[in-house]
């Protein structure tokens, strides 16, 4: 059960290093920054989509399962990364669109071409747009229907995402079949496992909202049982953006996905933050179900997408756009399209207590490239584009990223390359680099980060959070200090201070404004 002490890093291939000078980043020049990834310390990369794609969805509109963009490389270069990056004693795990593909892969062009085609069945065709009435959409800012009208063989075809991107048929025994197929092909190349996207939609039926059915269910135990058969110690990965009771089924018995996204904790955080108050994060906390001992969550702050707001309550939405997104062009369908660091004024004793409750709340943290040193966005560019630039490595005016024209805008300003950069930060002890390597090194040496109990202390105000994580004989305690003023905190006893390795008598503990304690019981 190696992901439950690991942390995870999520990367835009293209977006990280470019190694061949045509402006875009691949499988090669990743590879070449396997030493820095080790050395900040993260044991398990999630690679967003590197397969051939039209890219109307930055590569989540799949046009062919078995290949790799040459804009990224060839299989060959995947393979020498995942040999390198498992000498380093890193994992790495794919994206895994099951639900739908491009328009554009040559089953929806066989199923378009004629009704009698045998990959009509592939896809979810209707005479009527009126079947699913109550199936919500999700990409609102630009999709009027969940039904595009296909004018060549007169019927409506289904999607849950972009017009571009059709969704499989899962009733079709063939297509069940098909992704199994391409989840081995990966899986014999040596990858260790799948983000699964957008799984809540595999299957639709009359009468219900289309998500979660127990149809889903059934395929992905199908899919982890072929896994656990053929390829032990490989994981699934849930994205399954949905409040905690509805994820609870994707674990199963244990039988079903290894890890899923944590979506409703992540906005609470934000809340928590602005609000100076852990409320919403407790009793989000409090609501999630119990999970079986070989599954875990995976806690996150950002990601590729926007800012999630679907997990809250209308209110709560407008309250955190007010705060959080004042300027309409930072708002994107139900979210906001900004990065970690301007989300939190780039202040960087709210960026470490962000960071630290990603840590210590029960889970394993996946951290987003570029968050570790505080990047920031372009709320200019098209789409989710603004928070999906070039890794800055250096001061240069391409970040050292390319020697070539960069595939899309750098950020500039305050988040320039010249202000924000890996190797600045790398020379720099007091870092937020430096800081997130610690969390990494203190995680990794003591299991209950990822195993243990979560006990909420009691405290004299709504603005400090303590917890306790305890496994195997082992007692973490945690204080976070949400507030803007000093506070303090009743403890008492002998701790090992996991930051300074010192050993403190604890009483009364004065905590400075936003500030973060890591305690060891002795
Ligand atoms: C979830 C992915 O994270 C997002 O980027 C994508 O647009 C949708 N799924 C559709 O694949």
């Amino acid at each position: 059960m190696w992901y439950k002490d690991s942390v995870f890093y999520q990367i835009s291939v293209r977006a990280y290093k470019d190694s061949n000078g045509d402006g875009h980043g691949d499988l090669r020049g990743l590879t070449e920054k396997l030493d820095y990834l080790q050395t900040l310390g993260v044991d398990c990369l999630w690679l967003m989509p590197i397969y051939p794609s039209p890219l109307k969805d930055d590569g989540y509109d799949i046009a062919d399962y078995y290949a790799i963009d040459s804009t990224f490389g060839t299989l060959d270069d995947l393979k020498a990364l995942v040999k390198a990056a498992h000498e380093r004693n890193i994992r790495i795990i794919m994206d895994l669109a099951l639900n739908h593909t491009s328009d554009e892969h040559e089953w929806f062009k066989a199923s378009r071409s004629d009704k009698n085609s045998p990959f009509r069945e592939y896809y979810v065709w209707s005479d009527t747009d009126q079947k699913y009435q109550d199936t919500r959409i999700i990409f609102v800012d630009t999709e009027k229907s969940n039904w595009t009208w296909d004018e060549k063989t007169q019927q409506y075809y289904w999607h849950r995402f972009y017009a571009s991107q059709p969704d499989l048929n899962f009733d079709s025994p063939k297509v069940q079949e098909e992704m199994i197929n391409v989840a081995r092909f990966w899986l014999d190349l040596g990858i260790d496992g799948f983000r699964a996207d957008a799984v809540p939609y595999l299957f639709e039926r009359e009468g219900t909202n289309c998500e979660n059915l127990p149809e889903t269910h059934e395929y992905l135990k199908k899919l982890r049982a072929f896994i656990n058969e053929n390829y032990p110690d490989r994981i699934l990965l849930c994205e399954a953006n949905q409040y905690p009771e509805d994820v609870r089924p994707y674990f199963g018995d244990g039988d079903e996905f290894h890890m899923g996204f944590h979506f409703p904790i992540m906005p609470r955080i934000y809340m928590a933050l602005k609000k100076e108050s852990a409320e919403d994060m407790i009793q989000i906390l409090q609501r999630t179900p119990a999970i079986p001992e070989n599954c875990q969550w995976c806690m996150f702050l950002r990601n590729h997408d926007e800012l999630t707001l679907e997990m809250v309550t209308p209110d709560e939405r407008k309250w955190m756009w007010e705060q959080y997104a004042p300027d309409p062009r930072m708002r994107i369908n139900l979210g906001i399209r900004r990065r970690l660091a301007p989300l939190l004024d780039n202040d960087r004793r709210k960026i470490e207590l962000a960071n630290s409750l990603l840590f210590t709340l029960p889970g394993s943290p996946i951290i987003y490239y570029g968050d570790e040193i505080g990047m920031g966005d372009n709320i200019q560019l098209f789409d989710r584009n603004g928070v999906r630039t070039p890794m800055q490595w250096d001061s240069t005016p391409s970040a050292g990223f390319t020697s070539g024209t960069p595939f899309i805008d750098l950020i500039g300003g305050d988040f320039s390359p010249a202000q924000v950069n890996v190797a600045a930060q790398m020379k720099d002890a007091d870092s937020l680099f430096h800081t997130l390597q610690r969390m990494i090194q203190i995680r990794k040496a003591h299991h209950a980060f990822g195993r243990g109990t979560l006990t909420w202390l009691e405290t004299n105000s709504a603005a400090v959070i303590a917890t306790l994580r305890e496994h195997d004989g082992e007692t973490l305690m945690f204080i976070h200090n949400l507030s803007s003023q000093p506070q303090t905190f009743k403890a008492d006893g002998q701790y090992l201070n996991l930051f300074t390795n010192e050993s403190e008598t604890l009483n009364e503990l004065s905590l400075n404004p936003l500030s973060y304690h890591w305690y060891k019981k002795l």
